[in-house]
């Protein structure tokens, strides 16, 4: 089949299926691309004629859908028709943790994946690939399989396992230079077809050597290993952090020190507030299910120290601020400068702010956010998912504005909590004088110039020194 591709669909039009298939359909022309979504809402605006108004803030990807929409990248609702079409189809579906039932809090849920399943296995009408580019525990093809073979119309299906490691706010260019691409598939003949297909398309703009193929079960646990080891890098600076507060080590040197030795590296050692995302925290978690499952509980308990590790730290930031006010933050005014979980996206899902906030509420703080890409319902939002407090409590405690300026007016404290590069720009000095005194900042992404905004008069508070 590899030569023949000429039509896939892609289930999920999410912050991986939406920048993944527009890539492929760019570097790929001669293949029909469609993505489909159950939500009309995400698929309307996908669909806009202005694609700067598209769902997804991702640099570089509103240039790239409007060179492939309408050419051979589309956007549909009609989720039978683009399966019915497909030879490859890609499941990209969330997988969020479980908040119900057995696993509970950890585990993976696989309803909108066993959905998918079914409803690919009811329309196809002949042989598919079916590729898993979601995050799944490992062993989730042999569900997938059994559901397509059981509930299908006799025709064959292969699964392959896809997983993506683009990173959020550079979404384009890791799709555009991978590190790497992982392809698991079945040793069967048929699997290495599969696979070979798969491959042959990602060859239009990938060097061969940079297309690893492996048994399924490697790639899938491989994806959640690399979040883990990703993930656990940034705890164990973040632990340190703490340990150079009370020593007078600075995190930021002791980072660069051992970033320096090339067998550790210099990458994601950045100090900070605590990870977020929608999957560092649910990958892991899912991790820690599956060895607890094998009865592997000191494996579980390793790689669950990330994730406490973690909340620890967003804690001890929140903490700081009200130690420092004086023990008590009580109706005063804490402009939080970032609500999103990094930089250039709009995306804030498990953002360290939303914990940092919901800290500060309960000690009755009024909490006044500016996100350049994060709007009010989406704050809101976040707060009312953590069901601390009424929704009607919560907007009475969050102000949120569009100017940075007014955000910070009379402000007793400033917490940085996405390290946006327009922050750096900002008139400090104006900033300082509009404010109450003494003027603290809280750099949860140690962003700012310490020195500089000492000498306005600030008093400067960053992570781990
Ligand atoms: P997302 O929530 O942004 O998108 C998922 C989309 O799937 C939603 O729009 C939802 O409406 C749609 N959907 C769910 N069930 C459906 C169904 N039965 N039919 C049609 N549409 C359906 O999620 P995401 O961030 O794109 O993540 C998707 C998967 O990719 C997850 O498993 C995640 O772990 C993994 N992943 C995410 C990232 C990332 O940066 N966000 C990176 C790598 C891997
Ligand atoms: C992460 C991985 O980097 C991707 O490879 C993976 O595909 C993706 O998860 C996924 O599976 O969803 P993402 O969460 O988009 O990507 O962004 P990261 O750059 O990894 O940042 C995650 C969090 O860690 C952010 O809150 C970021 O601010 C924080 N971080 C990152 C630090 O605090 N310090 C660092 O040194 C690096």
């Amino acid at each position: 089949m590899n030569s023949k591709t000429t039509n896939i669909c892609c289930i999920g039009a999410g912050y991986v299926g939406g920048p993944t298939m527009s890539v492929i359909a760019q570097k790929c022309p001669n293949i029909k691309v469609t993505v489909v979504d159950l939500n009309e809402e995400r698929i309307a605006a996908w669909n806009d004629d202005d694609a700067t108004k598209i769902p997804i803030y991702e640099p570089g990807l509103s240039a790239i859908v409007s060179e492939a929409r309408g050419k051979n990248l589309f956007f549909s609702t009609d989720v039978e028709k683009a399966i019915d079409e497909a030879q490859i189809i890609f499941i990209s579906v969330n997988t969020p943790t479980k908040n119900y039932g057995k696993g509970k809090g950890m585990a993976a849920d696989l309803k909108y994946i066993e959905l998918c399943a079914r409803q690919i296995a009811k329309i196809a009408k002949d042989n598919k690939i079916v590729v898993e580019k979601s995050t799944l525990p490992v062993r989730t093809a042999e569900a997938i399989k059994s559901i397509l073979e059981n509930t299908g119309n006799g025709v064959q299906f292969e699964i392959l396992s896809n997983p993506e490691f683009l990173a959020e706010g550079t979404a384009v260019s890791d799709l555009l230079n991978p590190d790497r691409i992982l392809i698991g598939g079945e040793t069967t003949k048929e699997g290495q077809l599969a696979i070979q297909t798969l491959v042959d398309i990602y060859a239009n703009w990938v060097p061969i050597d940079k297309i690893l193929t492996t048994n399924v079960w490697s790639s899938e646990l491989s994806k959640l290993t690399a979040n883990a080891f990703l993930a656990q890098r940034i705890s164990s600076i973040n632990a340190l952090s703490e340990l150079c507060e009370k020593t007078g080590a600075n995190i930021n040197e002791v980072a660069k020190a051992i970033g320096m030795d090339s067998r550790i590296g210099p990458k994601f050692l950045k100090s900070s507030v605590g990870f977020g995302g929608s999957c560092f925290q649910k990958d892991i978690l899912n991790l820690v299910y599956i060895a607890k499952s094998y009865g592997l509980n000191e494996v579980a308990d390793y790689w669950e120290q990330v994730i406490i590790m973690n909340d620890h730290q967003k804690k001890r930031f929140s903490n700081k601020i009200v130690q420092t006010l004086y023990n008590t933050v009580a109706s005063k005014k804490i402009t939080f400068l970032g609500w999103a979980f990094k930089k250039d996206t709009n995306d804030s899902r498990e953002s360290a702010a939303i914990y940092v906030a919901d800290d500060l509420i309960n000690e009755q703080a009024q909490i006044a956010i500016y996100d350049p890409k994060v709007s009010r319902k989406k704050i809101l939002s976040d707060l009312d998912y953590l069901e601390s407090r009424t929704y009607k409590e919560n907007s009475k405690n969050v102000a949120s504005f569009d100017n940075p300026y007014d955000t910070c007016a009379g402000a007793h404290a400033i917490a940085i909590l996405t390290e946006w590069d327009e922050f750096v720009t900002y008139d400090w000095a104006r900033i300082y004088d509009s404010m109450q005194k003494p003027a603290f900042i809280f750099d949860g992404r140690n962003l700012l110039n310490k020195s500089e905004l000492e000498k306005i008069g600030f008093v400067y508070h960053e992570i781990g020194t």
